[in-house]
């Protein structure tokens, strides 16, 4: 198709998870389990179609109201899919990082997270950002902060801080902002997410739960963006 514009980056809002799991008279953790999946299966897809970052929100700085078990569950979830990330973005060659505030995650989440980052962080092939304990006001505070401490000291002005200098003081720092948001089953809330970097995203609410979200339905979202692009180029 001419014109065919297939987005920089794309941010995702996996929602849906535990609906799912209920359809199916199983566990809440069994969707997460199914999600993670489909998570991957996205991955690839999306860099096939030529998409270069890919951001997703994992876990939010609401989540840890969730059960106990649902939290442990998550957690666990977490553990293995982080061990297995740093194998699958070698082969891949994909670089991953995580945003949010990783330091109230378990010690060893931590490192592992570490390890991935550095192991992948000269591969040139998707980008993959993973929300965890993320908050886009939790973000936005600890940039205030940081900018604050610089000031306290001398560093810079007050008068020196604009939007790039904020940008760059985020987790996303280097980061362009996504082009097009997917949140899956139907809800239509940002619920906290990058609230700085979707200011001019594209917003699309497809009805399908995570779990089942196929190559299909992201072909479908991307076929979306490319419609709300003309009609932007028409005005
Ligand atoms: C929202 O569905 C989903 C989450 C809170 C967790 C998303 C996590 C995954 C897909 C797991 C994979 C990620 C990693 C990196 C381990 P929900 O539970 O709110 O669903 P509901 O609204 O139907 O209850």
């Amino acid at each position: 198709m001419d014109n065919y514009k297939v987005p920089e980056h794309i941010a995702i809002i996996m929602d849906g998870n535990g609906r799912w799991a209920k359809k199916k008279h199983m566990p809440r953790n069994y969707g997460h389990s199914q999600g993670s999946k489909t998570l991957e299966r996205v991955c690839e897809d999306a860099f096939h179609m030529g998409v270069k970052y890919l951001t997703v929100y994992a876990f939010s700085t609401e989540n840890w109201s969730r059960s106990e078990e649902e939290v442990n569950g998550l957690m666990n979830l977490l553990r293995v899919y982080m061990k297995d990330a740093v194998k699958k973005s070698k082969k891949n060659n994909m670089r991953v990082r995580v945003i949010g505030d990783a330091s109230r995650l378990a010690k060893d989440i931590q490192e592992s997270i570490n390890v991935l980052e550095e192991s992948s962080m000269n591969n040139t092939g998707l980008q993959f950002q993973v929300a965890l304990n993320y908050g886009g006001r939790d973000e936005i505070i600890r940039s205030v902060r940081k900018l604050a401490e610089k000031v306290k000291s001398g560093e810079i002005s007050a008068d020196e801080i604009d939007e790039k200098m904020f940008s760059e003081t985020l987790d996303t720092r280097g980061i362009p902002d996504p082009d097009l948001l997917i949140r899956t089953s139907a809800e239509q809330r940002i619920s906290n997410f990058m609230l700085w970097q979707l200011s001019y995203t594209e917003f699309y609410f497809p009805e399908v739960l995570w779990p089942d979200f196929s190559k299909k339905d992201l072909e479908e979202a991307i076929a979306y963006y490319n419609k709300r692009e003309r009609r932007y180029g028409g005005v």
